[in-house]
């Protein structure tokens, strides 16, 4: 039998996760040479998640899928792809997109895999199941973006182990006759592994991100500059044609930029950094959610979804909010 054609897919709902453990710029000041007005002045972040023992990251991706589940009103038995963006697995094999499947008791069998692109991740998770259910593979498909970044942080780093805090989000993407994901755009240059990378120290010491900060920052600000051209021209839309930014929360400087490229108030930009920190793949769904759930976003509002990331990677998704 012919798979049944769809061409569009849509958001259904959205759910996400945070560690309980809270962890203030003060506390970090107490172990390490810095302080809370230069971390806040040079990233808008207050605090951060961090997960405690025993914590893992398919425990947040499941609690930001089940939320996810429920706010869609599907029955988990529906879903039939499981995409988690990662770069923080909980075991190299089986990934994390297994692991959810079968905690959440889905057995029919369905792909489940993991993706990695640091924190562009999510957007290249929904761009892939997008394609799912767009070319007719899928009906229903259960999207996370999830990151314990606090396990591959080396905590005596000043310069970065401020940035990082761990969480998830997740969106459930159905089949649909009108589009919700009006367009993904993906992009990669691998060029430039010294500025920023994660992996074992030359020292034998375990996997910690090594990042030149001034330098990702300034490729960030003009590479994000440009998947807002690309993203307005390719789909023929005009700036205040976007009611929401949803931005990767890596830094507030690099978010207000980009902002400031589109024309755009602050108060039509969702902002999680302070509270968040960056949670790579995890950040762009989780502010999603923070903004669906506080009745921000609502129907007919057109969003942009982008993400810059390691490898480079960076992405934008235009959505149209149907629910
Ligand atoms: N506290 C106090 N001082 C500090 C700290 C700290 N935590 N860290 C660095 N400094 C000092 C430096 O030593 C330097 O001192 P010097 O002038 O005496 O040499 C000074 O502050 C300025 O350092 P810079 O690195 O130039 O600071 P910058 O303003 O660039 O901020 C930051 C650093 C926050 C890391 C910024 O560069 C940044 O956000 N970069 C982009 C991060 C990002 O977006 N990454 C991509 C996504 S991440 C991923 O995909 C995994």
């Amino acid at each position: 039998m012919q798979p049944e054609l769809t061409l569009f897919s849509t958001i259904a709902g959205t759910g996400s996760a945070l560690p309980e453990r809270i962890v203030t710029n003060h506390e970090l000041a107490e172990r390490i040479d810095t302080s809370h007005e230069w971390i806040v002045e040079r990233t808008g972040i207050h605090q951060r998640h961090l997960v405690s023992e025993g914590q893992n990251t398919s425990d947040l991706a499941c609690a930001a899928a089940l939320q996810a589940i429920a706010a869609s009103g599907i029955d988990a038995v529906e879903i039939d792809l499981v995409v988690v963006a990662t770069t923080t697995p909980d075991l190299v094999f089986p990934s994390v997109a297994c692991l959810v499947q079968q905690k959440l008791g889905i057995v029919n069998r369905c792909p489940a895999f993991d993706l990695q692109a640091v924190c562009s991740g999510f957007i290249y998770a929904l761009s892939t199941a997008d394609n799912f259910i767009r070319a007719g593979q899928a009906r229903c498909a259960l999207v996370i973006g999830a990151d314990v970044m606090s396990r591959i942080t080396d905590w005596n780093d000043r310069s970065n182990c401020i940035l990082w805090g761990d969480g998830a989000g997740a969106v459930v993407l159905r089949a649909s006759d009108t589009p919700g994901v009006l367009a993904t755009h993906l992009h990669a240059d691998g060029r430039y592994r010294d500025l920023l990378h994660a992996g074992s120290a030359p020292d034998g010491g375990g996997c910690a991100v090594r990042m030149q900060g001034n330098a990702v920052f300034r490729f960030a600000v003009r590479t994000l500059d440009e998947i807002v051209d690309e993203t307005l021209e390719k789909n023929g839309l005009q700036k205040d044609d976007i009611t929401w930014l949803v931005p990767h929360q890596a830094n507030i400087r690099i978010i207000e930029a980009t902002a400031k490229k589109l024309g755009m108030s602050m108060d039509k930009v969702v902002v999680t950094v302070d509270r968040h920190a960056n949670t790579s793949a995890a950040s762009v769904p989780l502010a999603l959610d923070t903004a669906v759930r506080d009745g921000r976003i609502k129907k007919g509002d057109t969003l942009l979804l982008e993400a810059f990331g390691g490898g480079f990677t960076w992405g934008s998704a235009l959505i149209k909010w149907m629910v």
